[in-house]
């Protein structure tokens, strides 16, 4: 299918594909959408309760949301654990383009001394080999699993403590966001595990709640009314 990149509005950029007029990130926002989604409705429910955390990402597609994560790991002393899955990894091309690195990097000023040293992260991360467990920072491991989401199977990893689903609208995509995926993805996750997403769909909250997470709905980014996070045996007040 044929990608384009275009600019989003707080000036980061995202890629969108023309047959389904589907977009990678928020049009509102790729940068803005990355950090309240998945960052501040869900890696900070870990920032008090546990330095190590494996996190699952149901598309890992241009590396943003596993780009920012490694900051929040050195910016809060946490070591993370990051498997990403992806069936249709961008090309080179496309990562230059959308380069997420300025828009990402200005969140952390405290940084800005050891701006080489992040830059060399950023791109390690895009050129790491698939299906290898690689260290990008004594903080931050990463590995990158290129298959199809329906693919996944306990032999995949460990429990994961925190899943970031990021899978293409329902509009597009309808069958990612019923029981079926959700029941797989669920049984990779911890006892104790958080599950957040930027939607708010009702096949997806009944799907959390069947497998024994607790749906909260959050105000969403610029741009959508709603999000939601399931909790499992997870104190998140
Ligand atoms: C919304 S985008 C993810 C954006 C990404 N999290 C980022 O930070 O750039 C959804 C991703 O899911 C991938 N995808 C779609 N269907 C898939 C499938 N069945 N299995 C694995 N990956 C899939 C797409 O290629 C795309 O990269």
């Amino acid at each position: 299918m044929k990608r384009k990149i275009v600019e989003t509005e707080d000036g980061s950029k995202t890629i969108h594909i023309e047959d389904w007029n589907e977009t990678y990130h928020s049009i509102h926002g790729a940068v803005q959408e990355a950090f309240h989604v998945f960052i501040n409705n869900g890696l900070k429910f870990y920032k008090h309760h546990k330095k190590q955390i494996k996190i699952l990402e149901i598309g890992l597609g241009t590396g943003l949301n596993s780009f920012i994560t490694l900051l929040e790991s050195e910016r809060n002393q946490l070591n993370i654990t990051y498997f990403g899955v992806e069936k249709y990894p961008i090309a080179a091309e496309e990562f230059e383009a959308v380069n997420y690195f300025e828009d990402v990097f200005k969140f952390y000023p405290e940084l800005e001394t050891r701006r080489e040293e992040f830059w060399g992260y950023y791109q390690k991360m895009f050129a790491s080999n698939w299906e290898e467990i690689i260290e990008i920072t004594p903080n931050f491991t990463l590995k990158k699993n290129e298959k199809d989401f329906f693919d996944l199977t306990a032999h995949d990893g460990d429990q994961f403590d925190l899943v970031y689903f990021d899978a293409f609208g329902s509009q597009v995509q309808p069958e990612l966001w019923e029981e079926n995926l959700l029941n797989i993805v669920t049984d990779l996750t911890n006892s104790s595990s958080i599950i957040t997403t930027y939607a708010a769909k009702g096949s997806f909250k009944r799907g959390l709640k069947a497998n024994h997470f607790t749906v909260k709905k959050f105000p969403g980014p610029p741009g959508k009314r709603e999000m939601m996070v399931g909790f499992k045996n997870f104190d998140h007040e």
